[in-house]
C-alpha cells in the first residue's frame, strides 16, 4: 500500500510521532502486562549457559546495541561486546564456544551486518537478530529473528526503528537477567512496569514539541554541536549527534561526560552549544559536575532532564527541556525523542532534504 505523510511535513516527523504507538505495539509482543514478565519466543540457547554475547550493527542500530550493552551487563551480568559491523567482519575476533551473536538492523539487508552474521555462523555461534523487516536476509539467516514492530520507516534518518530496537533489547536483557538469576521477579516486574509506561510518557512529551523549536533556531546558527551523557546516556549522545549531522549537515559529536576534559573541553566557548542528557538518578550528580565545568568555561548548555534534574542544576544552563521523570532503565528510550526533534527542527529550519539527506541511503547493501 502507498504510505502517505498525512498531515506531517516529512516522513521523519510522522515517524517520530508514531513512536508511542509502535513502542506500544512492540511491547505488546514481548511483555505480558498482567504478570509483568517478558515473553520471548523459544530461544535456540539458554542465556544462563552462554559465556558472552557478541553483537554487531551499523549506524543507528549500532548505537542501540551500545545501549543494550549497558543493560545486558548491569541487569543480566552477561558480558557483551558490540562492534561496528564493518570492523567486526574483518577483525577475526575469537569467539567463545557456545557463545551467542546478536545483529541489529532495521532493513535486515545491510551488507556489513549480514557479513558479520555469516562470520559468526562459521564460528558456530547461536544467532539472534533484531530486525524491522521480517522477510530480510538477516532475519532468514538467523536462528531467531525478533521483530521490531515499527512498521515501514521511510525517512533515511532512523527514529522509530531505533526506539523499538531499544524496547526489544530491553526485553531481551530482562529475559537474560531472569535466566541467569541476576534479576528477582520483583525487580523484573518493576522494570517491566517502567517499560509499559513509556508510550504514555512519550505522547505526553511529544505534545510539548514546541519547546524544541526555539532551541533548534539557535542550533541552526552554530557550526559545531556537542552532545554528552553518562552511562546509557553516553551512547544516546552518540546517536543524538549522528541524527543531527545526518539531516542538518552541521558537525556534531557525542562524548561521554567524563571524557570531555580529555579533549572536547578545548572546543567549549559561547559558540558551541552542548546538549546534555542527564535524567535524575544515580549518575546525575556526576554529570551535573561536568555541566558546571562547561558553564564555567562559557559554554551554552541545553539540558535535557526531568523536573528534579532541572531544578537541581538551577541557573546557568541556556535551555532546559523537561522530560517526564522515569526509571533510569528506560531513560534512553524516552530521551531519544528530544534528540530526534532537535535534529528534525534544525534541519527543517535550514531547509535540508530531511527525508532524503544528500549522500546517504536508507539501506546500504553494497560495501
Ligand atoms: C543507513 C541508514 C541508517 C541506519 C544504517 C543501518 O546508514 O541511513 O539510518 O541506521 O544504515 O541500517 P540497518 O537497516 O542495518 O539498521
Amino acid at each position: 500500500a502507498m504510505i502517505g505523510k498525512g498531515s506531517y511535513r516529512h516522513f521523519m516527523q510522522k515517524e517520530i510521532f508514531e513512536q508511542p504507538v509502535v513502542i506500544g505495539d512492540t511491547l505488546q509482543s514481548y511483555v505480558d502486562p498482567l504478570s509483568r514478565r517478558v515473553t520471548l519466543p523459544e530461544m535456540p540457547f539458554d542465556f544462563a549457559q552462554i559465556p558472552r554475547l557478541t553483537a554487531s550493527a551499523c549506524g543507528t542500530a549500532y548505537y542501540a546495541g551500545l545501549i543494550g550493552k549497558y543493560w545486558f551487563e548491569q541487569m543480566a551480568r552477561l558480558p557483551m561486546d558490540i562492534d561496528i559491523a564493518s570492523e567486526f567482519r574483518y577483525r577475526e575476533a575469537p569467539l567463545p564456544e557456545n557463545g551467542a551473536a546478536l545483529f541489529i538492523s532495521q532493513s535486515g539487508e545491510t551488507i556489513d551486518t549480514l557479513s558479520a552474521l555469516r562470520y559468526t555462523r562459521q564460528e558456530k555461534q547461536h544467532i539472534l537478530s533484531i530486525v524491522n523487516q521480517p522477510e530480510s536476509a538477516i532475519a532468514r539467516e538467523s536462528d531467531v529473528a525478533l521483530q521490531t514492530l515499527a512498521g515501514p520507516e521511510i525517512g533515511v534518518a532512523s527514529t522509530k526503528a531505533f526506539t523499538t530496537q531499544l524496547v526489544v533489547l530491553a526485553c531481551l536483557a530482562l529475559a537474560a537477567g531472569r535466566a541467569r538469576g541476576s534479576l528477582s521477579s520483583e525487580r523484573e516486574a518493576e522494570l517491566t512496569s517502567a517499560l509499559i509506561e513509556v508510550p504514555a510518557q512519550a505522547s505526553y512529551f511529544l505534545e510539548r514539541e514546541a519547546q524544541l523549536i526555539d532551541i533548534a533556531n539557535e542550533m541552526a546558527d552554530a557550526s559545531d554541536i556537542l552532545y554528552m551523557g553518562r552511562g546509557s546516556m553516553y551512547p544516546l549522545a552518540l546517536e543524538g549527534a549522528l541524527k543531527f549531522k545526518e539531516i542538518s549537515y552541521l558537525h556534531a559529536e557525542g562524548y561521554a561526560a567524563g571524557e570531555l576534559k580529555h579533549g572536547a573541553m578545548a572546543l567549549i566557548d559561547e559558540h558551541v552549544p552542548i546538549v546534555v542528557c542527564a535524567p535524575s538518578g544515580p549518575l546525575f550528580d556526576k554529570t551535573a559536575g561536568n555541566i558546571q565545568e562547561v558553564i564555567a568555561r562559557g559554554g551554552r548548555v541545553v539540558l535535557i532532564s526531568d523536573s528534579q534534574g532541572i531544578e537541581a542544576i538551577g541557573e546557568g544552563v541556556t535551555h532546559a527541556v523537561e522530560v517526564p521523570e522515569v526509571s533510569p532503565f528506560v531513560a534512553p528510550i524516552l530521551y531519544a525523542l528530544p534528540l530526534q526533534l532537535l535534529a528534525y527542527h534544525t534541519a527543517s529550519i535550514k531547509g535540508t532534504d530531511v527525508d532524503q539527506p544528500r549522500n546517504l541511503a536508507k539501506s546500504v547493501t553494497v560495501e
